[in-house]
C-alpha cells in the first residue's frame, strides 16, 4: 500500500506542533509534500535532528543535485549569483568561505555594537511611549526595525532603504512566491550590492562597515570575489530580517501569555539570558533548516533515501521533543534550555547567534523597563503566522502598552 505524504500547508504554517508531534510519534524521518508541491523527507526527532545536521551524505550545494557526484556550471544569472552562500555550499568552498567571513565578521564587532544598538532600541522604545496610541503592532513598531536598522548599520547600507531590502527578503523566504518575483528579487538585489560593494572597493577601506571588511577580507592570499560577497551580503540581510525579529515578537508573546514570568523577570534581571534560550527553543524563529539534499542512497536514522532527494530538519520539531525537553509544550523561563537547536548545530551553525542574543537581551531589558503593564490587544487565537516552513513568525503582534 502507498501512503500518500502529508501535505505541509495553511495549518502548518499556523501551528506546526501538533503536526510534528504527530510525525514524532509516527517514525523518524516522513515523507512530507512540501507547500511548494515538491516532496521532502523530514526528520523530526531531536537526536536525529542533530546527528543529521552534521550528517556529511547530506549536501547543500544544489548544484550536485542535478547530475550526482557532478558539478553544474552555474548559468551566471541573478538568482545564480546571490545564491552562492554559506547556507549552499559543502566542503571545502563552505569552509574557505566561513573563514574569510568569520576574519570580518569578529565576536568584537558585535560586542563592540553595544551602545548603538541599546541606543536604536531606546529610541524605538521613546517613540511607541510618545506616540500617544496605546495599541500597537509591536512587530511593525519594535520587533522589525530594530534587528534590520543594526544589520543595515552593521553593513553600512542605508537604513532607508529599509522597504526594498523587506520585499526582497519576503520574496525570498515566503513559501508562495512566485518565480517571476524571486527573480525579479534577485536581479535588483544583485545590482544593488554590487554597487554598494564598488563603492567600497573603489574607497579602499577608509569605512569601517562589515561591508567594507568583507571587501578586504583575506586568508592567505584568498578573498571573496565578487559574487561571493554579494551573497554573503545578501544571506546576513535574510538572516538580519527574518529571524531576531521572530525571536523578538514571538517571544514577548510567550511572555505576554505567561504573565507571572513577565513580572519575576523585570524584578530579576539575571534571569533574562536563560528566558532568552527558552524563547530560542520554544518559539524556534527558524522553524525548519534550510534544504539538505542526498546525492546517492541512504539509511536516516533507519529510513532509505534514494539519491537526489530533498532532506528538511525539523529545528523546531527537536526543540519539542519530549524525549529531550520535560513538558515541551510549556514555556518555563526556569529550564535550562540548554541543547535546543534553534541556531542549528555543526558547520552551518549560526553566524549571527551572539549578535541575535545580544540584540533580544537589550530588546527584552527596554520593554521590561519600559512597559510594566504590557498586554495582547487581542485574544491568541486572532493571530496569524506568516506562510512560510521555513521561518515561524507572526505577521502582526497587537498589543497594549499600558502606563509607560
Ligand atoms: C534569533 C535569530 C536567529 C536564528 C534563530 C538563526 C538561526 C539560524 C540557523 C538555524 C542556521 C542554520 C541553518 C541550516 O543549517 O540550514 C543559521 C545560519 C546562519 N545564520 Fe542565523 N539565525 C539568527 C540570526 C542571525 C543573524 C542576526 C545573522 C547575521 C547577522 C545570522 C546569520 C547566519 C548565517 C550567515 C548563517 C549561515 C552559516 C553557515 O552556513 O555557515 N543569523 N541561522
Amino acid at each position: 500500500m502507498t501512503v500518500s505524504p502529508e501535505k505541509l500547508g495553511p495549518s502548518y504554517f499556523q501551528d506546526p506542533h501538533p503536526i510534528q508531534a504527530r510525525l514524532r510519534e509516527q517514525g523518524p524521518v516522513t515523507l512530507v509534500q512540501m507547500p511548494e508541491g515538491f516532496p521532502a523527507w523530514l526528520v523530526t526527532r531531536h537526536a536525529d535532528v542533530r546527528a543529521a545536521l552534521t550528517d556529511r551524505r547530506l549536501f547543500k550545494d544544489w548544484r550536485k543535485l542535478a547530475v550526482p557526484g557532478a558539478e553544474v556550471p552555474a548559468d551566471g544569472s541573478a538568482a545564480d549569483m546571490i545564491n552562492a552562500h554559506l547556507l549552499n555550499l559543502d566542503p571545502p568552498d563552505h569552509e574557505r568561505l566561513r573563514r574569510l567571513v568569520t576574519k570580518a565578521f569578529t565576536a568584537r564587532r558585535v560586542a563592540d555594537l553595544r551602545p548603538r544598538i541599546a541606543e536604536i532600541t531606546g529610541a524605538l522604545l521613546d517613540d511607541l511611549s510618545g506616540g500617544g496610541q496605546n495599541e500597537v503592532d509591536l512587530l511593525e513598531s519594535f520587533a522589525f526595525p530594530l534587528p534590520v536598522t543594526v544589520i543595515s548599520e552593521l553593513l553600512g547600507i542605508p537604513a532607508s532603504d529599509r522597504d526594498r531590502f523587506r520585499s526582497w527578503s519576503d520574496a525570498v523566504v515566503s513559501s508562495v512566491t512566485s518565480p517571476e518575483r524571486m527573480q525579479a528579487a534577485a536581479t535588483e538585489m544583485s545590482e544593488y550590492f554590487t554597487a554598494q560593494a564598488r563603492a567600497r572597493r573603489d574607497s579602499s577601506g577608509a569605512s569601517d562597515d562589515l561591508l567594507t571588511a568583507l571587501v578586504h577580507a583575506q586568508d592567505a592570499g584568498d578573498r571573496l570575489s565578487t559574487g561571493e560577497l554579494i551573497s554573503m551580503v545578501f544571506l546576513l540581510l535574510v538572516a538580519g530580517h527574518e529571524t531576531t525579529v521572530n525571536l523578538i515578537a514571538s517571544g514577548t508573546l510567550a511572555l505576554l501569555l505567561d504573565p507571572a514570568a513577565y513580572a519575576r523577570l523585570r524584578a530579576d534581571r539575571s534571569l533574562l539570558p536563560a528566558a532568552i534560550e527558552e524563547m530560542l527553543r520554544y518559539t524556534s524563529p527558524v522553524n525548519h533548516a534550510t534544504y539538505r539534499f542526498t546525492t546517492e542512497p541512504i539509511s536516516l536514522a533507519g529510513v532509505d533515501i534514494a539519491a537526489g532527494q530533498v532532506v528538511v530538519v525539523g529545528l523546531s520539531s527537536a526543540n519539542h521533543d519530549p524525549a529531550r525537553f520535560v513538558s515541551p509544550e510549556s514555556f518555563d523561563t526556569g529550564r535550562d534550555a540548554g541543547g535546543h537547536l534553534a541556531f542549528g548545530h555543526g558547520i552551518h551553525f549560526c553566524l549571527g547567534a551572539p549578535l541575535a542574543r545580544l540584540e533580544a537581551e537589550i530588546a527584552f531589558n527596554g520593554l521590561l523597563d519600559r512597559f510594566p503593564d504590557l498586554a495582547l490587544a487581542v485574544p491568541q487565537a486572532e493571530l496569524r503566522w506568516r506562510p512560510s516552513t521555513l521561518i515561524r513568525g507572526l505577521e502582526r503582534l497587537p498589543v497594549r502598552l499600558g502606563s509607560a
